[in-house]
């Protein structure tokens, strides 16, 4: 097993980690438009094949009355053979790694509330305020849970209402 970095993913990338899943992420009946992201972290096993993949953007976001960048994670992926084997942790774990060198002092990412266990346990907490994200025709009331994980020591969230200055991702 490897762990590889590369730009955005490609559609053939894309259908390696999809295989015959039609919808992995469920995404049926959301309407919401999202970002494509430029930087990706996967795992890549002994043969090289992709297994597993998170995508990541540094965008924008105010938190009350404060506005500061942060490291978007989002399309975490393990390919559905592969999952229940720690890869989901592992991929994350490794994105975080390098979103540390980001610069930004947290990391927020959009999920299910069905799956937000998983990133719990690698130390995102629920944000309770209400999440307005950017689209096409202005800003949208972000349906699902918003999580966030501080990057930093000695960094506090912010209290308020957040809006994501950027498509979601
Ligand atoms: C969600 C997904 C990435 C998890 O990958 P995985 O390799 O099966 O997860 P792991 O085996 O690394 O699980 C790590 C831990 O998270 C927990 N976990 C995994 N999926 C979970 C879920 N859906 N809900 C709650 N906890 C979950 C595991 O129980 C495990 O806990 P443990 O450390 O106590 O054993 C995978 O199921 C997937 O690709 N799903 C389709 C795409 C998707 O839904 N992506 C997430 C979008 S928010």
């Amino acid at each position: 097993m490897e762990i590889v970095e590369f730009g955005p993913l490609t559609a053939e990338q894309r259908r390696e980690l999809d295989g015959e899943e039609e919808d992995p992420f469920d995404s049926g009946g959301i309407m919401l438009h999202y970002r494509p992201k430029n930087r990706h972290v996967g795992l890549r096993d002994d043969a090289g094949a992709l297994i597993a993949s998170t995508g990541m953007v540094v965008v924008e976001v105010g938190v009350g009355v404060e506005r500061f960048p942060v490291v978007g994670l989002g399309g975490v992926i393990v390919k559905a053979l592969h999952r229940g084997r720690g890869l989901g942790r592992e991929v994350v774990q490794a994105a975080l790694a390098r979103a540390n060198s980001l610069g930004p002092a947290y990391a927020i990412l959009f999920c299910h509330r069905d799956r937000a266990g998983l990133y719990r346990k690698l130390g995102f907490a629920e944000i309770a305020a209400e999440v307005l994200v950017q689209q096409p025709g202005g800003y949208a009331r972000m349906p699902h849970q918003t999580m966030r994980r501080r990057l930093r020591q000695k960094v506090e969230w912010p209290a308020g209402a957040v809006v994501v200055h950027s498509l979601p991702f």
